[in-house]
């Protein structure tokens, strides 16, 4: 009764990682029970998730081959569209939501078009956008751009409205910082970049006020979920946003802190599920309503 919080399984978001290839399913060394699963493969372990009562997916895609342009990103036949149809077709109540970024179909593993070593911030957008509209097409119930580049929610607005998908809507990552907690991802998403680092388009993680500028632009772009990434070093700022704004914040919960909770488990240091359930309580008590998680799976049972 006197519990301030409380964690729902309803409140949960599972990443997956798509890749190409047939009859794939291979773990991430440094994300121990995770994988990249083949398109073949990813409905059946969508089916997994939602019978698990964890509402929402998010999709991420490894190309089989990375240009300068992210053509891999846009392509109709690429892994995450056929991915989405794939998963919609098999558990159409699942919310499929695909991350939106360049990094994953880049050949310098950037998250945008270069010029001199360079981002262009405004041609990029064209590509975030043409990327989002092939998710949605294909079936994909919210694109997430992680990109962080300056006016993509409103470009990827403008051309959902222009297909028609007005009510489609947009979880932005809008407060992302250049953080060192991601290496596990780039190693299962092979998006590390090839030189330099993301620090022109991702915040600085001793900016706390930035959050809110970065937060506000998206909102006036047209987000409709806000996203705080990583969670558990940027528990303030997540309180922070949810105070500021009256829409739903998620955070993510990212790869390097899953994979710091599974390493000390593994040496017998902590206890894996207590520390795990803490972490996610400690992220909605700071103000997250949803919460993007490799743990989602193995808190729903806890949950259940
Ligand atoms: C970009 C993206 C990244 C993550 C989610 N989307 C990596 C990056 O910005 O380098 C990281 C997620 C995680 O670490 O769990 N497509």
């Amino acid at each position: 009764m006197v519990r301030e919080t409380s964690l729902s399984v309803a409140n949960l978001i599972y990443p997956m990682f798509v890749t190409f290839g047939a009859n794939i399913k291979r773990e991430i060394q440094s994300m121990p029970g995770c994988f990249a699963e083949s398109v073949d493969l990813i409905a059946n372990s969508a089916k997994e998730v939602h019978s698990l009562g964890i509402p929402a997916v998010i999709l991420f895609g490894i190309p089989e081959r990375k240009d300068e342009q992210a053509s891999g990103a846009y392509d109709p036949d690429g892994v995450i569209q056929r991915a989405v149809k794939e998963i919609k077709n098999a558990v159409p109540e699942l919310l499929v939501i695909t991350d939106v970024c360049l990094c994953e179909y880049t050949s310098h593993g950037h998250c945008g078009i270069l010029e001199n070593g360079q981002i262009l911030n405004d041609p990029t957008l064209e590509l975030l956008a043409k990327a989002a509209a092939s998710h949605v097409r294909a079936g994909a119930d919210m694109p997430a751009p992680s990109d962080m580049m300056d006016g993509r929610v409103l470009a990827i607005r403008a051309a959902l409205d222009s297909e028609g998908f007005t009510s489609t809507p947009i979880m932005s990552y809008a407060v992302k910082y250049a953080s060192a907690f991601y290496g596990p991802f780039r190693e299962a998403a092979e998006s590390t970049p090839a030189f330099g680092d993301r620090k022109s388009h991702q915040m600085d993680p001793a900016n706390r006020r930035e959050a809110i500028k970065e937060a506000a632009a998206d909102i006036e772009e047209g987000a409709d979920i806000l996203m705080v990434k990583p969670a558990l070093s940027y528990l303030d700022v997540i309180s922070d946003v949810k105070r500021a704004f009256n829409v739903p914040v998620a955070a993510y919960n990212v790869s390097g802190e899953y994979a710091m909770v599974h390493a000390a488990a593994r040496c017998g240091w902590i206890d894996y599920e207590k520390v795990m359930m803490e972490c996610l309580i400690s992220i909605k008590r700071a103000g997250a309503d949803m919460i993007l998680t490799y743990f989602a799976k193995d808190a729903a049972k806890i949950l259940a």
